[in-house]
Order: C-alpha cells, then structure tokens, then sequence
C-alpha cells in the first residue's frame, strides 16, 4: 500500500497507508495528521495545503500545473524550491512520500 510520512517542523513525524488516487492532503485529513488546513477543500484556491517534499522524493511527483505554482505565492510560511500544494499530490501505487508541513498555514 502506498505511503506518506508527514513529518512537523517540531520534528513529529507520522506514516499513513495511503488509497491510490486520493490526494496527500485527502489522506492527512482523513488520518487526522495535523498541520495541514486544507480549507477549499482541495480546490486549489487556499494555499494551507502547503507542504515541503523531501528533496530526494521530488524527482517522483509530476510538474506542478500553472495555477499550483501561482498559489504558492501566496502560502503562509515563504515558499522554497520543494515547495508543493499537497491537494494537487495523487498518491500513486508504490508511493513512498516523505513531507513536512510548515510551522503554520494560516
Ligand atoms: Fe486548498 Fe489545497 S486544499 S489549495
């Protein structure tokens, strides 16, 4: 079964079993990860999704689109090169995801 680490920035870190085809925000919402707000929805227009991606792992993920990478502008905690909203991450059979949330999202 797939899998996505989250880990806080204060260092707690948790690994969900993840469905294929849900999001990486569906999957820390429904496992009651903490520090991912997610309040559209996943309707890509709040930015509080926000997630670092471990470098080695980033390779993995396809392109972010266009309207990804301008809402990423506009995230809480500054945005850095492995910055990524985790509503627009589609869990993939044999995923091995390896994030962290940002100190805040609002
Ligand atoms: Fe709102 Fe991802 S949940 S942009």
């Amino acid at each position: 079964m797939p899998k996505v680490t989250y880990t806080e920035t204060a260092g707690n870190c948790r690994t969900v079993d993840a469905n294929v085809g849900d999001s990486v925000m569906e999957s820390a919402v429904r496992n009651g990860v903490p520090g991912i707000v997610a309040e559209c929805g996943g309707s890509l227009s709040c930015a509080t999704c926000h997630v670092y991606v471990e470098e080695a792992d980033l390779a993995s993920l396809p392109p972010m689109g266009e309207m990804e990478d301008e809402m990423l502008w506009g995230t809480a905690e500054d945005r850095r090169p492995n910055s990524r909203l985790s509503c627009q991450l589609k869990v993939a059979d044999g995923m091995d995801l390896r994030v962290t949330t940002p100190a805040t999202q609002v």
